[in-house]
């Protein structure tokens, strides 16, 4: 077991944290998150997806999320697109990273995506081809891996599968999703394993829900097949909408904390990070759902 020395974290909180939120939540919030999430360390922040509003409503104000954010150099700001008409509108907001988005599961496929798998790889396709053709990086979300909320356990097989079709039309790396958070770590290992026959594990990153408190168990599974990229959100925010009753992913405090008391580097700085949290949970009126940031602001208050 050779755990790596850094991980890279894309903090999906913007995005996958606040899509599930039922009240609008104001551009200006959304731009104040990213800004302290870059303040506190982050070099990767997933901020949007060009989806249907009538779909994910939350995610309307798009475009003036992106135009709206002071960037700063180094920074990966990555969007969302499932088709050529959400490329189109997200290129001209210039993201570094664009992620199509594909499930292992054929039912869930249908409820996030309304297509099969094989009708998104297809329009998934022009979209990756564009995309790479304008030197922008292009991630892969492969959503239930582990668990799908209406198909139930979901075979390694079909997460290579997946894998492999991503590989075919040039998704440059891919994300192995627990979307419902079912996942412990024998099964996550074994999804990773999947997607590690058509992906290099530089190319490969978790994305952990936590609804049933296994994330950080299935991040530490993950580090130890040398897994270093990993996605979580500020937090703990989030939740997809057409995944009923999964919780959010896997807060980033929580992951910083593990990471550095284990002795492996991530660039982000713990305080400025529970601060950020800290604001948006103020911002929608809820505590913070990571353990770590409770933990230290009650210290800090105490
Ligand atoms: P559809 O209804 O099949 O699309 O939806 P369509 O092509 O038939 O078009 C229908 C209407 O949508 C048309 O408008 C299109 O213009 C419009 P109308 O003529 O009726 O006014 N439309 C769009 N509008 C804006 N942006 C677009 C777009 N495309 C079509 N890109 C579609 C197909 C994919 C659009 C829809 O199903 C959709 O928006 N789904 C989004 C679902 C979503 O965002 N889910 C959450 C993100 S995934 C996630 O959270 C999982 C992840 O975190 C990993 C994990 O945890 O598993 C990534
Ligand atoms: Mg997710």
């Amino acid at each position: 077991m050779k755990l790596p020395s850094r991980v890279q974290l894309v903090d999906v909180g913007p995005r996958d944290g606040l899509q599930n939120e039922k009240q609008p939540v104001p551009a200006a919030v959304k731009i104040e998150l990213v800004h302290r999430l870059q303040a506190a360390g982050l070099k990767e922040i997933e901020v949007t997806s060009y989806v249907s509003p009538k779909w994910v409503p939350q995610m309307a104000d798009n475009h003036e999320v992106m135009s709206g954010m002071q960037r700063q150099g180094g920074i990966r700001y990555s969007v969302l697109t499932p088709n050529l008409k959400g490329y189109e509108a997200a290129v001209l907001d210039r993201p570094d990273e664009i992620v199509v988005f594909g499930a292992a599961s054929e039912a869930f496929s249908q409820k996030n995506i309304n297509c099969s798998i094989a009708e998104s790889i297809e329009r998934f396709a022009p979209v990756v081809e564009a995309a790479r053709a304008a030197g922008i990086a292009v991630r892969g979300a492969m959503s239930c891996t582990v668990g799908c909320p209406y198909e139930g356990e979901i075979a390694p097989e079909r997460v290579g599968y997946l894998a492999g079709l991503m590989k075919g039309i040039g998704v440059q790396r891919v994300d192995v999703a627990d979307t419902i958070g079912v996942g412990t770590p024998l099964k996550v290992q074994a999804a990773i394993e999947a997607t590690l026959t058509h992906y290099g594990v530089d190319a490969v990153s978790g994305h952990f829900h936590d609804t049933y408190g296994q994330a950080l168990s299935n991040t530490l599974a993950a580090l130890e097949m040398g897994v270093w990229n990993f996605q979580s959100s500020v937090a703990g925010l989030g939740g997809c909408p057409y995944a009923k009753g999964a919780t959010g992913n896997v807060a980033t405090e929580d992951v910083v904390y593990l990471l550095h008391g284990m002795g492996i580097h991530t660039g982000i700085d713990l305080d400025a990070l529970v601060d950020a949290g800290a604001y948006i949970s103020a911002q929608l009126g809820r505590p913070s759902g990571s353990r770590v940031a409770r933990a230290l602001l009650a210290k800090r208050a105490g």
